[in-house]
């Protein structure tokens, strides 16, 4: 497929035409912004990992009944992928308290909770992607009722999913970020990424952060920690 004019550039990737409609070509780049692009930086070689990760982990959910938008991997940093109009909704999963829920709750990080917890924001830089409940979602005409309940099941089922392989690779799925779009025929599928960039990582044994919050808290080792999941996850497919 040929890749035509640049769409939309976001502040990890670019996204460019092709000529079929019903496909994109997304480019990874090495960006890094956090604090809704208040802090900026340089991740090298993040790009590469983030699009062959995202990949293989899109592979595998379609396999576990989870529809995605990865349609075929084009080079290190460019991925085909099938066209949706992205649900301006951050679905939102956590497994372990941390982030902005032991802020908003005032719970340790590190709370295990018995079981997970799902929570969404609305995708909006204006308002600073203010967190949202199903109703507001409803009220707001982003979603419906029904589309809610299917992202749901899919996102349950990627964390049952998610959970189960990192713990296999000797870390700790903290908690992860998932978009969903709607196909031209009304489906409803996973797009955007699933990385270090938009998950919590943790090494099971020591609690080491392997995820960007190293970026984001400034706590060093960053590529090395993208370099060291990467590797885990390769010894384990
Ligand atoms: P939070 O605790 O800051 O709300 O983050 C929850 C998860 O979502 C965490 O794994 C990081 C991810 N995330 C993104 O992917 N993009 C974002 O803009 C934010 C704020 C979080
Ligand atoms: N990427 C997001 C931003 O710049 C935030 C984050 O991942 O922390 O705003």
């Amino acid at each position: 497929m040929e890749k035509r004019k640049q769409i939309y550039e976001g502040k990890a990737k670019k996204v460019f035409a092709t000529d079929d409609d019903h496909f994109l070509i997304v480019e990874y780049k090495d960006d890094a912004t956090a604090f809704n692009g208040l802090k900026k930086g340089t991740i090298a070689g993040k790009g590469i990992i983030n699009n062959k990760m995202s990949n293989i982990f899109m592979e595998m959910l379609e396999k576990q009944g989870v529809p995605t938008h990865f349609a075929e991997q084009l080079s290190d940093r460019e991925t085909l992928v099938k066209k949706v109009s992205i649900i301006p909704l951050e679905v939102i999963v956590r497994n372990i308290a941390a982030g902005s829920f032991s802020k908003r709750y005032g719970t340790e990080e590190g709370l295990v909770f018995e079981s997970p917890v799902i929570e969404f924001s609305y995708k909006n830089d204006d308002l600073g992607d203010p967190l949202i409940n199903d109703y507001h979602a409803v009220a707001l005409k982003l979603i419906t009722a029904d589309e809610i309940e299917i992202i749901k099941n899919y996102a349950f089922k990627t964390n049952d999913f998610l959970k189960k392989f990192w713990s296999g690779c000797g870390i700790t799925l903290v908690d992860f970020k998932l978009e969903f779009g709607k196909t031209s025929d009304g489906a409803i599928i996973l797009a955007d990424e699933i990385s270090p960039d938009t998950s919590r990582l943790w090494d099971t044994s020591t609690g080491k952060k392997l995820d960007k919050d190293r970026f984001r808290r400034d706590l060093g080792d960053v590529e090395a920690a993208y370099t060291e999941v990467m590797s885990r996850l390769e010894k384990h497919i």
